[in-house]
């Protein structure tokens, strides 16, 4: 049921704060003063030992999950100090790409039944490493098939381009990250404010849902462009590339996540006075580095659109012509989740493909009509 929403997609962008809220619920702890906070994972509690001695954690996905994974990398390599690498379902199976018995293989999959993915779950088993789901379907293929894991517990996502799973797969892995990192004593700070800044989320994540109103505003400016380059780096290169995947997929536009680093490497020569480029500026440790890349693209005269920390905006725009997004602040590594719902809200207007249920419907509509 829709409710008072005109499609799945928006209604779902618009569930964030709870889905979020469930996929949390029970799964974070927090301690009295004497007591550390600390974060449970029932799916993954018997197998923790083995995953802290592997070699090497390989996050396993496609669009999407694969997206959220790459966000969530930094701070699981942050806290576990173990090497993480990512593999595109299909390329990890067209390169038959080694997989060790020392590794630990990550699925992330909303669905649980991408055949990619699943093809690659095979692969991994038959390799011998521990392989971990993270999926939002309980009884999909690949909760199944996986020897342990965690439901991100997002409800049903019935709109075709994934929006909810998104937000709510980084928390799991930031909590994944919590469990897997040793709790000690010189990252107790650290581990404790993301758990605090978990808690509170949802509220910022009601805070940034506001901007739907001018997300939409911006949509109206960029309907008529032929493409949308997007900049990003460290925590925030994954929001590029989910940024600019849903501008595919939801307004048929060409876009491109652009890892901001690469800038120099290329793409500055798309750069001029009618492309326009979003560059995600919120505060972490790569702030002033994206500062230096504002002031180059605004050499180029490129058409700016920054998504900043609240209150950044005179730091970051270096002409009137720039338009600003300004965003909540939240923990470094859970920033992405906060900054891709200006991004997904700029596309609600553009109804969504449509889903598998309304499909059949249609199509049994036409066959009573024609019969
Ligand atoms: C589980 C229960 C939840 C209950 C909670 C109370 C289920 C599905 N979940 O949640 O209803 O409230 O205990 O303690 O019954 N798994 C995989 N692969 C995957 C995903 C999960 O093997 O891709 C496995 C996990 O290792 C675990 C089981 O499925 O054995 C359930 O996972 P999850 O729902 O995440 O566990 P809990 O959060 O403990
Ligand atoms: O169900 P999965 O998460 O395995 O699906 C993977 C991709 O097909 C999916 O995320 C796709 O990229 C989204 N529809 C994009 O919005």
């Amino acid at each position: 049921n829709k409710g008072k929403y005109e499609h799945y997609m928006q209604k779902e962008i618009h569930e964030q704060p709870e889905s979020l809220t469930t996929t949390m619920r029970g799964r974070l702890i927090r301690g009295d003063s004497s007591k550390a906070k600390s974060v449970l994972l029932g799916g993954l509690k018997d197998h923790l030992k083995t995953i802290r001695r592997s070699r090497r954690i390989v996050f396993i996905g496609c669009g999407t999950s694969y997206n959220a994974a790459l966000a969530a990398r930094p701070i699981l390599e942050e806290l576990s100090g173990i090497p993480v690498s990512m593999e595109i379902a299909s390329d990890l199976l067209d390169r038959q790409a080694p997989i060790y018995r020392e590794d630990t293989a990550v699925f992330v999959s909303q669905s649980g039944e991408t055949a990619d993915t699943l093809l690659a779950l095979q692969y991994a088993l038959e390799n011998g490493a521990l392989c971990v789901g993270i999926t939002n379907t309980v009884g999909s293929a690949i909760a199944r098939h996986t020897h342990c894991g965690v439901h991100i517990n997002a409800g049903c996502e019935i709109g075709v381009a994934s929006t909810k799973a998104y937000t709510s797969q980084i928390a799991v892995m930031a909590m994944m990250a919590l469990v897997i990192g040793d709790d000690t004593i010189s990252s107790q700070a650290r581990r404790n404010a993301i758990i605090d800044g978990l808690v509170d989320l949802p509220n910022k994540v009601r805070e940034v849902l506001k901007l739907d109103q001018e997300m939409k505003n911006l949509a109206k400016l960029l309907i008529a462009e032929q493409s949308l380059l997007v900049f990003g780096r460290g925590y925030n290169y994954a929001t590029a590339l989910e940024g600019a995947l849903k501008v595919k997929e939801v307004a048929l536009m060409h876009s491109e996540g652009i890892l901001a680093g690469e800038m120099k490497h290329g793409p500055l020569a798309l750069v001029d006075e009618n492309l326009p480029i979003v560059v995600i500026a919120t505060r972490d440790g790569c702030f002033s580095k994206q500062q230096s890349v504002i002031q180059q693209l605004h050499a180029r005269k490129g058409r700016l659109i920054v998504m900043c920390s609240k209150g950044d905006a005179s730091s970051v725009c270096p002409s009137e012509s720039c338009r600003v997004i300004e965003v909540p602040q939240v923990e470094d590594c859970l920033q992405p989740v906060i900054n891709v719902i200006p991004l997904q809200a700029m596309l609600i207007d553009f109804n969504d493909p449509m889903p598998f249920d309304e499909l059949v419907v249609v199509f049994l509509t036409y066959k009573s009509y024609v019969t």
